[in-house]
């Protein structure tokens, strides 16, 4: 197992990042905290940690398998992943195949339409603005990304989109939404970062036609719809199965 210094190098609202003696690569340790609604709502749900790490992982590793880099590299332990340093963009990629959240309340779209097409947005990674909407232009004016880079993370998030959506519907779950973090490695290449779990997309269980009961994901948190860890288990199961 690597060694990780007990000094953390980041600490966010889920995970919280340890430098090893390798400096190309970081430890990632899942929390079972949840924040909802940039963090104002905060609670733990139990297991989430080792749950997150392994759904991460096995998504992570399908993703690989269908060429899309990424910073994954093994899990020392459940609730532990070790990872590839990269700088992180600081811009959340949202891409949506089914109105919900706030798509719906700023729009006055309904809930469960679904998309002509993917709707990809960017949003400034940055809690104490808010993690604002950003438009391309605004991205590109504060240089978050270069208009190259950005085109590449577009390109590259359709791409996970349609992997993880057949990946997901074999699974009997339908993906609705889900956000991504990229980061730039020290060859300078944009790499897929951060984690793909419950608590980052929208997942409903396909068969389930009731608004409630069909959700298996962090909505059960934030709206208050119980059996929290019930769902993510539920997750976690289905993509083990999938992949046996
Ligand atoms: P939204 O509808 O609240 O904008 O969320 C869109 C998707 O992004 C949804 O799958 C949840 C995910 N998400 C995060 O992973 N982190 C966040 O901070 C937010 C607001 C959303
Ligand atoms: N993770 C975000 C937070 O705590 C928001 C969310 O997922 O709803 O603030």
């Amino acid at each position: 197992m690597t060694n990780f210094s007990a000094t953390k190098l980041y600490e966010g609202k889920a995970k919280i990042l340890y430098p090893t003696d390798d400096p190309e690569i970081l430890l990632t340790y899942f929390k079972d905290d949840a924040t909802a609604f940039n963090a104002q709502k905060r609670g733990q749900i139990v297991g989430k940690g080792e749950i997150n790490c392994s759904i991460a992982a096995a998504l992570f590793q399908e993703l690989t398998k269908a060429g899309i880099p990424n910073h994954y590299i093994d899990c020392p332990a459940p609730n532990q992943m070790r990872v590839k340093a990269v700088k992180i963009i600081p811009v959340e990629v949202v891409v949506r195949n089914i109105a919900a959240g706030s798509l719906c309340r700023q729009t006055g779209l309904p809930l469960g339409k679904v998309l002509p097409q993917p709707l990809v947005e960017f949003y400034y990674k940055n809690d104490e603005l808010g993690d604002p909407l950003l438009t391309i232009d605004r991205l590109l004016l504060m240089e978050l990304a270069s208009p190259a880079q950005l085109e590449q993370i577009k390109t590259m998030t359709l791409g996970i989109n349609q992997i993880l959506g057949k990946f997901f519907q074999d699974c009997g779950i339908t993906l609705v939404d889900f956000k991504l973090e990229f980061g730039v490695d020290n060859q300078q290449q944009i790499i897929l970062a951060d984690e793909i779990s419950p608590d980052t997309c929208r997942l409903w269980d396909a068969q389930e036609p009731d608004p409630n009961l069909r959700v298996l994901d962090k909505d059960r948190f934030r709206q208050d719809l119980g059996n929290v860890e019930g769902a993510y288990q539920q997750v976690l199961a289905r993509v083990k199965q999938a992949l046996s």
